[in-house]
């Protein structure tokens, strides 16, 4: 007989959010917004659009699997050296690298719960630990999360702003944590959602690697930069973490439009400023809203919103996607009374409430 492994036998795959062609097949509605995989409402920046046509005719060569225009523009960006840059199909395959270098059978990884769903895959399937520690009032609860840090663990996880409660903890918290843990350790400080955070007290993560701790920062091109169909991310740590990493990654991982898109994207920041602009009215809109309809809801950090309807958060998806919104059912993560719903455009957040008040 021919068995899989027996650590991916409870693993399920992965449910995106539902794409809008889907919902258009299955309904026969044509007028979808989608709010559910926290996209960015306006799309890539022109100047990167531009240099995604004009790089079609190199699609008959290998990318460059170095990334190397790529990893120059980056460290520029960022004010680190090169090798401190590893790069991926989106964040998500960064993550895998970082679980192909550094676990075994007999290792442990620390992450909240509930949370991004990706590391504690990656951990599965390299038949690792996942040892999952409930948030507390939505946000990481940091000591009972060092409370299981023992010989045995390797990987920390921090998803600073947290998926799906849009939480953060500050870099005083982050670096206390730091400061305890265990040599053989490394932290995992996911800041997909960086580029949107507005509190002052987030992150300083870059120095901690430039001094050499051993932390991986993982950022992606997928979310405020717009870029998710093309699937781009990147892996900021110090180069030993780097050099192990690199070790598992396969040659070209990351295509050549991705790369050059993600060179072009750096070289407009107006689209970042303009995202940021959008997003932070949309949450204000959001916010007040919910409040006026009595519904409540965790204050984000990121481009979106964990709304707790009190309802059949499987219920309250269907009737919101019957009348053609989609977004995301908390129960994936363990809460049936919560949604997720990206920030849209101010013409999508409307329509996102007024089908809400409908539904509700
Ligand atoms: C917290 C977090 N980390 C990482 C990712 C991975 O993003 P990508 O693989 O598109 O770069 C996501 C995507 O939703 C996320 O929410």
């Amino acid at each position: 007989m021919l068995n899989c492994r027996k650590c991916i036998l409870n693993l399920k795959p992965y449910v995106p959010g539902k794409p809008i062609e889907e919902v258009k097949r299955e309904l026969g509605i044509d007028d979808i917004i989608k709010l559910a995989s926290n996209e960015n409402p306006l799309g890539a920046s022109p100047i990167a659009i531009e240099a995604i046509k004009q790089a079609a005719d190199g699609v008959s060569l290998y990318p460059d699997g170095s990334c190397f225009d790529l990893r120059n523009a980056m460290a520029k960006h960022l004010s680190v050296e090169p090798d401190m840059l590893i790069f991926g199909s989106g964040g998500d395959e960064v993550i895998f690298h970082l679980a192909m270098a550094y676990l075994d059978p007999d290792s442990e990884i620390i992450q909240a719960d509930p949370t991004f769903s990706e590391y504690g895959t990656a951990a599965t399937i390299m038949d690792a630990k996942v040892i999952a520690v409930p948030l507390k009032d939505w946000t990481h609860d940091l000591t009972a999360m060092l409370c299981e840090v023992n010989e045995r663990t390797r990987i920390f996880v921090i998803t600073n702003p947290n998926n799906p409660s849009g939480t953060i903890v500050s870099a005083d918290e982050v670096e206390a944590v730091l400061d305890r843990l265990p040599e053989q350790c490394i932290l995992l400080l996911d800041e997909a959602y960086y580029e949107y955070v507005d509190d002052p007290a987030y992150t300083r993560a870059i120095e901690w690697v430039i001094q050499g701790r051993n932390v991986l920062i993982l950022r992606t091109f997928s979310k405020i930069y717009g870029l998710a169909g093309l699937r781009i991310g990147y892996g900021i740590a110090p180069k030993h973490i780097i050099s192990a990493l690199e070790r598992v990654r396969m040659p070209f991982n990351v295509n050549s439009i991705a790369q050059i898109a993600a060179v072009a994207s750096l070289a407009d920041p107006n689209q970042v400023a303009r995202s940021r602009e959008m997003n932070k009215t949309g949450k204000d809109y959001l916010y007040k809203e919910l409040q006026r309809l009595g519904v409540s809801y965790t204050p984000t950090q990121a481009n979106f919103v964990w709304i707790d309807t009190g309802l059949d958060s499987k219920e309250v998806f269907t009737e919101l996607l019957k009348r053609g919104v989609i977004v995301r059912t908390g129960d994936i993560f363990g809460c049936p009374t919560h949604i997720r719903v990206t920030t849209g455009t101010q013409a999508q957040n409307e329509r996102f409430i007024a089908t809400l008040t409908e539904v509700l």
